[in-house]
């Protein structure tokens, strides 16, 4: 069982917390025991810090009943207007089917988790509902949670009493960690804990997740202990896979959350490697289990709704774990995520369409998005479809690489083709002035190889003066022939300069 649920404050007193936010939430609590009906109360602050485990250490103390309902999920809002509707309004109906007042009859909490990821636009279960119902008034007790209540609008927070929750100081976070380590009989280094305490920034949850992972099948934690589980189990997903797959140890969440890995990247390591270790049944359950993991992760995804990663990373690893009826002997050599090969080709793949739309945007004076939508596939097909000058002029105005062109026209052969031509014209844009540099560069050179050539000829005449007369006709043919050379290269080289398209 996870120590943050087996140790879940059961009363108000085992709730750390400041001596007024009790005392006012005690005042709360005990009016509507007398039966006035009291503005709900908005629970804000950031995640481990005690919110839910106060309303529900509440409910207890004052033997109400509880309606916990996660008011971000819009499927379930619908349903919960209902219940908290009926459950609201009316009187609260006994056993034997009779109306009590609300004082006689049973209080039901309702406990509204996450309402900072309400829908703000949605009317069916978005916040104007929550607004609509508050303003009713309504008759039970209500605790909304929220970690960023400020994005809730002012009208919601001001029909509610906001009750803030701080992070908790590492004293504070120690002493609930030297307390269960008593009850589980674990000896620990009071500087262990506090490692473990700071490490976790205030979030309580954090901090005894950690140190069941730390605890497990020990019965005392040194401060190395602290450092090298860090070191260790964060970079060990193998472990932590071997734990979910071949065993039923119930770390394997809290080691999951030590991971290095997010839940995101995680997901797919068990995913590679669930068909490794389970057949039949218990792979069918697996992925079912896996499946509903990547629901969660795509409303994180989407909404950036972190907080679900917890649910999340549960059902993919204790889930996961609890599914099987039999585990496989052995060792199994688990495998990299493929997907991570395919994400990084396409990842690559995208960031060179952005450089290749940026080029076309740039010259073309277009967005990226007009260059994609409006440009891109005329470059294409000038590029692929055209006679190689025309494709070779095209590629020149926009700047392409021999790598562009052929990402553009998928054709490695024609890329180096167009290049070629490119290269041999010196086709480049007029405001190119590297290419211009290296082009002064190249005049020079072949002024510097003429210059060597006369030089040459003339040692070659005077040789020739005193050689025969065939001799001498060889020689004239071999100078021509340069001469013709040297022309031909001059003509080739002349630039070409581009106004195509501006
Ligand atoms: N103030 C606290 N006093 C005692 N235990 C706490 C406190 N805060 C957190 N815990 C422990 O951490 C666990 C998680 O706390 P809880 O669910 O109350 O956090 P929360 O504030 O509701 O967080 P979230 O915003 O993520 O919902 C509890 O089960 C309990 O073990
Ligand atoms: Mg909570």
């Amino acid at each position: 069982m996870l120590w943050v649920e087996k140790y879940r404050p059961k009363t108000i007193k085992d709730v750390v917390a400041d001596k007024k936010v009790l005392e006012k939430v005690v005042t709360w609590a005990k009016n509507w025991e007398k039966g006035i009906v009291q503005k709900p109360l908005l629970f804000a602050g950031p995640p481990g810090t005690g919110k839910t485990s106060l309303a529900l250490a509440i409910a207890n103390t004052f033997g109400w009943e509880v309606v916990e309902l996660n008011a971000s999920d819009q499927r379930n809002w619908r349903i919960i207007y209902h219940i908290v509707g009926e459950g609201a309004f009316s009187e609260t109906i006994s056993d034997e089917g009779e109306f009590l007042s609300i004082r006689q009859g049973r209080l039901k909490l309702i406990i509204l988790d996450e309402v900072d990821n309400i829908h703000k636009k949605e009317d069916a279960g978005g916040e104007g509902a929550l607004i609509r119902l508050l303003k009713k008034k309504p008759r039970q007790p209500i605790i909304l949670t929220a970690n960023e209540p400020y994005n809730l609008s002012a009208e919601l927070r001001n029909l509610c009493e906001m009750i803030t929750f701080r992070r908790l100081d590492v004293r504070r976070v120690v002493a609930v960690l030297e307390r269960i380590c008593a009850q589980e009989g674990i000896r620990a280094d009071r500087r262990a804990l506090e490692s473990i305490a700071r490490n976790a920034g205030g979030d309580l949850r954090a901090a005894i997740n950690d140190l069941q992972a730390i605890a497990e099948g020990k019965t005392e934690i040194r401060v190395e202990d602290v450092v090298t589980a860090k070191r260790t189990q964060e970079t060990d997903v193998f472990k932590v896979m071997q734990k979910i797959f071949k065993t039923t140890s119930s770390a394997v969440y809290s080691e999951a959350m030590l991971l290095d890995e997010s839940p995101d990247d995680f997901i797919n390591w068990i995913d590679e490697n669930l068909p490794l270790e389970y057949s039949g049944e218990d792979l069918l359950k697996g992925y079912l289990v896996l499946s509903r993991a990547d629901i969660f992760l795509g409303r994180v995804r989407r909404r950036q709704f972190y907080r679900l990663w917890k649910y999340a990373t549960y059902l993919m690893t204790a889930g996961v774990q609890q599914v099987k009826k039999e585990a496989r002997r052995g060792f199994t050599r688990y495998r990299r995520p493929a997907i991570w090969q395919m994400l990084a080709a396409s990842r690559q793949r995208r960031e060179k369409m952005k450089t290749i739309l940026a080029k076309i945007g740039r010259y073309s004076h277009l967005s990226k998005k007009k260059a994609s939508t409006e440009m891109y596939f005329t470059i294409k097909f000038l590029l692929s479809k055209t006679e190689i000058p025309i494709a070779a002029s095209v590629a020149a105005f926009y700047d392409f690489s021999e790598d562009d062109i052929k990402f553009i026209t998928g054709d490695e052969e024609r890329a180096k083709e167009i290049m070629k031509y490119v290269k041999e014209h010196r086709l480049h844009r007029v405001e190119d002035e590297s290419f211009l540099t290296a082009f002064e560069m190249l005049e020079r050179e072949e002024e510097l190889a003429t210059a060597a050539e006369a030089e040459e000829e003339k040692l070659i005449e005077v040789v020739s003066e005193e050689g025969d007369e065939s001799e001498e006709e060889t020689e004239e043919k071999v100078k021509r022939e340069r001469r013709e050379k040297r022309r031909k290269k001059k003509s080739k080289g002349k630039e070409v300069t581009l106004d195509f398209f501006s």
